[in-house]
């Protein structure tokens, strides 16, 4: 019987101590850990003397508590008796050491070699990149003589840097020469991978199409190094294309997509990159549940508040259906500054997808075949898958090995790196329109840290259409605020979006109110406050324990709480941004504000797009 247990402690046992388990040490193991056998019946099955059982048990005791010890935390001295809570927590510990590569305690070193043909002036991009690799404990190595290495020392290599520039063009040849060495290596070790990649420091090669050198980059991986604050982000892809995604593993998922694509099925499928395990994402709204407070992505999360969402958004009475009924207006008017045969789109925070379906149709389809052209490709994010395979469900225009979701919290910076590493090798390098719209950017805790993550990915000629919810500055007037206040209470109160703000809350947990009841608790702060950027109103949706008694709410994983009388849980959180206070924060965030459209109703509310891009200083 293969016993998964065992073959995870042995594997540890090899790499703590070089040797593996003997048989007698096993069969102590597996007797202990499976129905706790004493030492004389061990002794007896294995004919050996109790006395030399009892010895060579202290002694595997001993060795597995180093096999088991945990990294920053006090050695636990495994025993007979702790011996099954050792094991489980070890594979715990390895689980998430293997879901969570960025806080992995056991990361592996590269070795990478740096070959500059940038020519750029001092200190190079490449000297500051083999730093901050050392930094990342990568050992890195700078040379210019890749072609005089015997092969053996090439074998080496995990990795081969080219760094170009436009000062590189003249020593085409050399770098031809260097890029087909790197091939020839890489062909001849199928089980070490060699990662090839192309960095332009500083500004682009520029190079005629038919020069040979275009030849030898066909597959290669490019990325930039404008300048050196985009050294950190540049080693993020660096490691993520060594950790998993070797060059080969790529081809091979897009040698699958385009087999997909032949397949005869029906469309009712989505293609979905899962980045994140969902036991986890429980755990943290089971902890945000808690703490009194739900984050944003987490209110949208799950089936229920998903139908919430869709249902809310398809109600006359809610400001998102005015929002969404005329989004395409102005949406359309930004449609020229992205090139239709050149661009992929990925929507950050997709929701429900009525918009993204109007943007494919406006900014993507050729006036001869309504329809993109046959590699676009359209990469819906959202933390929930549920609402992702709605909003794929909306986008029919296009094949479905061509819409291929990710799931994935946007609010982190490796959850960001990842998103768009994965639209650069599945889009094949081709440029982004990133989607940052339905003022998800206000319902987030910390909107200056979420679009500085966009930004710091976004590459020179990536775009970002972005709308938010503003208010006229004239709405806040000393006379007008208090009708204002009065008037976005009244969009927030509203039944559908009231039930949707209520639904993470139901969900997941068992609140046992009376609908009527639970009514009375639903609750809409908003107030005038000022930010570092200028003036935001701030929108607080809360369940408050307005009952007659204290609340015991169990969570899906059993874990309780009790909410107090007129203890409050902060469900939603929201800002309507003057416009002035929306520019001013994209422009700090170093984006260039290419075009906008905008809507404002009579009472002073609206939104604006945007058509944004990152500035680059050369
Ligand atoms: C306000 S809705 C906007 C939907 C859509 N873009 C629109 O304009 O109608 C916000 C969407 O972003 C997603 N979202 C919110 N926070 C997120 C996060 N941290 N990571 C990923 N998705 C998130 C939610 O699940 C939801 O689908």
């Amino acid at each position: 019987m293969c016993k998964k247990w065992l073959e995870r402690v042995e594997r540890g046992f090899y790499q703590e101590h070089g040797k593996y388990l003997d048989d007698i040490q096993r069969e102590i193991l597996i007797r202990c850990y499976d129905s706790k056998q004493s030492y004389e019946k061990i002794a007896t099955a294995l004919n050996y003397s109790p006395r030399t059982i009892n010895l060579l048990a202290s002694q595997l005791w001993k060795l597995l508590t180093d096999v088991f010890k945990e990294k920053e935390k006090e050695k636990v001295k495994v025993t007979k008796a702790n011996l099954r809570g050792a094991v489980k927590r070890f594979i715990d510990q390895q689980d998430l050491e293997e879901v969570d590569p960025i806080n992995s305690t056991t990361t592996k070193t590269f070795q990478i070699f740096i070959s500059d043909r940038s020519k750029n002036s001092e200190p190079s991009i490449a000297e500051q990149l083999r730093k901050t690799l050392q930094d990342a404990r990568q050992a890195t190595t700078i040379g210019q003589d890749w072609l005089q290495r015997s092969n053996k020392e090439l074998n080496e290599y995990d990795c081969f840097l080219l760094i170009v520039s436009s000062h590189s063009v003249d020593e085409s040849e050399i770098m031809i020469e260097e890029l087909q060495r790197a091939r020839e290596s890489r062909e001849t070790r199928p089980d070490k991978p060699l990662t090839i990649l192309l960095i332009h420091a500083g500004s682009h090669l520029s190079l005629p199409l038919n020069h040979p050198l275009h030849k030898q980059l066909q597959d290669i991986s490019q990325s930039e190094c404008l300048s050196s604050s985009d050294l950190p982000i540049l080693v993020a892809e660096i490691m993520k294309c060594l950790e998993t995604t070797n060059e080969s593993t790529l081809r091979g998922l897009l040698l699958l997509i385009q087999k997909l694509g032949k397949l005869k099925i029906s469309d009712n499928w989505m293609l979905t990159y899962v980045g994140e395990n969902q036991l986890h994402k429980l755990g943290d709204l089971v902890l945000d549940l808690k703490n009194r407070k739900i984050r944003s992505g987490y209110a949208y999360w799950g089936v229920g508040p998903t139908r919430m969402w869709t249902t809310a958004c398809t109600d006359p009475c809610y400001h998102m259906r005015e929002n969404i009924e005329r989004f395409p207006d102005h949406a359309r008017q930004l449609a020229n500054y992205v090139n239709k045969e050149q661009y992929n789109f990925v929507s950050l925070g997709v929701g429900e997808g009525s918009k993204d379906s109007n943007i494919i149709r406006d900014f993507f389809n050729r006036d001869d075949q309504a329809k993109p052209r046959d590699d676009f490709s359209y990469l819906p994010v959202d933390m929930s898958l549920d609402m992702l395979r709605v909003a794929i469900g909306r986008i029919q225009e296009l094949p479905s090995h061509r819409r291929i979701a990710i799931q994935r919290d946007i609010e982190t910076k490796e959850g960001m790196a990842e998103i768009a590493h994965i639209a650069k090798v599945l889009g094949e390098n081709r440029p982004i329109l990133y989607g940052f719209i339905g003022n998800t950017i206000a319902n987030v805790e910390d909107p200056e840290h979420v679009l500085n993550n966009i930004v710091q990915v976004m590459k020179s000629n990536d775009l970002l259409l972005f709308e938010a919810q503003i208010i006229n500055d004239s709405a806040l007037t000393n006379n007008q605020l208090q009708k204002t206040i009065q008037y976005v209470k009244e969009e927030y109160e509203g039944i559908s979006f009231r039930q949707f703000a209520l639904s993470a809350l139901l969900q997941n947990s068992d609140l046992s109110v009376e609908p009527k009841e639970r009514d009375s608790c639903y609750l809409v702060e908003v107030s005038l406050q000022p930010w570092k950027y200028g003036q935001v109103l701030q929108i607080g949706c809360c369940f408050e324990n307005n009952t007659d008694k204290e609340l015991y709410l169990t969570f899906p994983n059993e874990d309780t709480t009790t909410l107090g009388l007129k203890e409050k849980i902060h469900l939603y959180c929201s800002r309507k941004f003057t416009q002035g206070t929306l520019e001013h924060f994209v422009q700090a965030t170093n984006l260039s504000i290419l075009g906008k459209s905008l809507y404002l109703t009579n009472r002073g509310t609206g939104f604006v797009v945007m058509m944004l891009q990152r500035n680059y200083q050369n």
